[in-house]
């Protein structure tokens, strides 16, 4: 037993050590990951723009324009992103005092259905159409945090994640939600970070779906809490979960204005977010019988993810799931791609990597991601009651 306790323990030991190194050589030399620089002709997809409307732009906006081969930097996009009226097709930030701040949660049970990895892209994809975005960590495996260069085991301790406000409402002490978000180096993207001390979180959420406590503190308000304490910096708040049945995703849900279930088109994924249907479909039921009221989500999407068109089995499943439960099912799915693996290594996504060789696949990739960020972009605009912009990515 004592062998096995410490055999285990080496484990933890030496896969958190693995990932210390994999973060510390990601975030070298400056010891924090930094933003690459973006080429002409992606700001202008971006933009919405040929090349030459973008450094006419450029040049009338930007006193420190980068020469036709150089790269924009994250700031000078953004400061072409807000340059407003001169920009045809830029989507505007939210009107905090007229549009409620949108909150997605990707979430299903089943693991490795690429819940981070699309919430991470949908995160970064908004960050890059001009929009702020909080992306909150939700789940005590840290990958969305590490995906930011932070150790989940040592840089998302009690104080610093969920687990800090939950923590705060237990004792009546005084939380700011505003501290517990930080600075990524994707200048408009925050992140609330998770590491193994969110289980304090689940656990205190838990004893009090157990003993119904004051209205205030019941757990299926902690997360909308959170969300009404935040600044009003944020025009989109992106959630990811763990995958199982848990109370911080039941909390989310609560907070949500809608969800995004990704799944591989493979029968084992597709009979697990059945379940995970059914699951919502039974939780829904029963609270509302207890409290009456339910989850006011504004849209639910199955987003189908690692697909690969090729596969006859996949596409056949893809096409019975779009018969089924027809536009719930996103119109384009997110493609299987190597690269997403190449780029993982390195913690990299595919909106942060530079493809040298094999450009081809890099650029179906990215444009299948895009598609489907564009996709979830406009039910949030949906849900503010705006038009979607013009420019396509
Ligand atoms: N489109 C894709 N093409 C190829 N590999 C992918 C794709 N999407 C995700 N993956 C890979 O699948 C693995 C699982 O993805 P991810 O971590 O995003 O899943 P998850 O649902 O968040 O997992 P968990 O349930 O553990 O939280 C990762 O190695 C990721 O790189
Ligand atoms: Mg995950």
């Amino acid at each position: 037993m004592a062998d096995q306790v410490a055999a285990f323990r080496n484990v933890a030991n030496v896969l958190r050590a693995a990932q210390q190194v994999a973060i510390e050589v990601q975030n070298a030399p400056e010891r924090r990951k930094v933003l690459r620089g973006f080429p002409h002709a992606e700001c202008a997809a971006l933009l919405g723009m040929t090349r030459p409307e973008l450094r006419a732009m450029a040049r009338r906006v930007l006193p420190d324009a980068p020469p036709a081969r150089a790269r924009f930097t994250f700031d000078q996009l953004s400061r072409l992103h807000r340059a407003g009226g001169t920009l045809p097709a830029a989507p505007l930030r939210r009107d905090p005092a007229m549009e409620a701040l949108a909150t997605v949660v990707f979430t299903n049970f089943k693991g490795g259905s690429a819940k981070t990895t699309s919430s991470v892209h949908f995160a970064q994809f908004l960050a890059l159409a001009g929009y702020r975005v909080l992306l909150v960590d939700l789940d005590s495996q840290g990958s969305a945090t590490a995906q930011f260069g932070f150790d989940p085991a040592r840089e998302a301790g009690p104080d610093e994640s969920f687990a800090a406000w939950t923590a705060a409402r237990d004792t009546g002490a005084a939380v700011s939600a505003a501290a517990l978000c930080r600075h990524t180096y994707w200048p408009t993207i925050d992140l609330v970070p998770a590491g193994p001390a969110l289980a304090a979180a689940e656990d205190s959420l838990a004893r009090r779906a157990a003993s119904g406590q004051l209205e205030e503190t019941l757990y299926f308000d902690e997360f909308n809490a959170f969300l009404k304490a935040l600044p009003s910096i944020y025009d989109v708040v992106v959630v990811d979960t763990r995958p199982d049945v848990n109370m911080l995703m039941t909390a989310a849900l609560h907070g949500a204005t809608g969800i995004v279930v990704p799944t591989r088109a493979t029968m084992t994924d597709l009979a697990s977010t059945g379940e995970f249907f059914a699951h919502l479909a039974g939780y829904i039921g029963d609270f509302t019988a207890a409290f009456g009221g339910g989850l006011s989500l504004a849209f639910a999407r199955i987003l189908v993810t690692a697909f690969d068109p090729t596969d006859r089995s996949q596409e056949a499943l893809l096409s019975l799931a779009r018969d089924r439960f027809d536009d719930m099912v996103l119109a384009r799915p997110f493609l299987h791609s190597r690269i997403l693996g190449t780029a993982g290594l390195g913690k990299e996504t595919l909106y942060e990597y530079e493809a040298t060789t094999d450009r081809a696949a890099y650029q179906r990739a990215l444009a299948s991601v895009n598609a489907v960020n564009r996709l979830i972009e406009q039910d949030v605009l949906a849900f503010w009651g705006r038009p979607l912009p013009a420019n396509a990515l």
